[in-house]
């Protein structure tokens, strides 16, 4: 028997990896898991107690005390802190601006690496997308991607989503906290050993999926 399929879909900060990942599990009847939520979710969870966020080893401490739950549905997709909905606060400014210096304490990727390990090991076949997920989190899954966008194209989608924030700005944002997460000593985010890059720069989403899907085919 052949073990389930595990897809990994790792990249910088608005490369369309969410919408991409989602399409992608829709298109193959396949669970999705959001890495991105998790750390986003844990970040507004310590923000809320008050958690000095500069300080890895309160970050480490309060982390520990965190109940997170994803759900994996593609067309669904959600995500609670002790029981709260939290989908649409992780999307603020204030979360968006702080969760790279959550996501760089180690004892907190610790935490959320076994929590993601445990939903793929309960999967029957699952895209998961996120930073390390071909290199530190599934290492052994069957197709994993680096999905990238030139930092223009990335700033304006970004943008556009934010319901027309300003692109320039978004740009820089987008830079500096993929100069943190690339840069960090836990997991940076890298291109990883067997993966295949995927520019999405010059394709719709469509063509995205189109070409993902037609890599997964090849490979199973
Ligand atoms: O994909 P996103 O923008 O929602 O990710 C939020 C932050 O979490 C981003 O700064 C990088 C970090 N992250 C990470 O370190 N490892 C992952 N597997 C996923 C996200």
């Amino acid at each position: 028997m052949t073990s389930p399929l595990v897809i990994a879909i790792d990249g910088p900060s608005g490369s369309g990896k969410s919408s991409t990942s989602r399409g992608v599990a829709d298109r193959l009847g396949l669970d999705y898991l959001d890495t991105g939520a998790m750390y986003r979710a844990m970040t507004w969870a310590l923000l809320r107690q008050g958690v000095d966020l500069a300080d890895p080893e309160a970050v480490a401490t309060a982390s520990d005390g965190v109940t997170l739950t994803s759900g994996t549905d593609p067309l669904d997709p959600t995500i609670h802190v002790d029981g709260t909905d939290v989908a649409e606060p992780i999307r603020t400014d204030e979360v968006t601006g702080s969760v790279s210096l959550v996501a760089a304490v180690p004892h907190v990727r610790e935490l959320l690496v076994d929590l993601q390990r445990r939903v793929i090991a309960g999967s029957d076949g699952i895209v998961v997308e996120g930073r390390d997920i071909g290199s530190v989190v599934a290492p052994d899954a069957r197709v994993k991607i680096y999905l990238v966008a030139d930092p223009a194209a990335r700033a304006a989608r970004r943008a556009a989503e934010n319901g027309g924030a300003d692109a320039a700005a978004t740009e820089a944002a987008l830079a500096a906290r993929d100069r943190i997460d690339s840069t960090r000593a836990a997991s940076p985010l890298v291109q990883s050993e067997g993966s295949v890059v995927v520019d999405g720069t010059h394709l719709t989403l469509d063509e995205v999926i189109d070409t993902i899907v037609g890599i997964v085919d090849r490979a199973t």
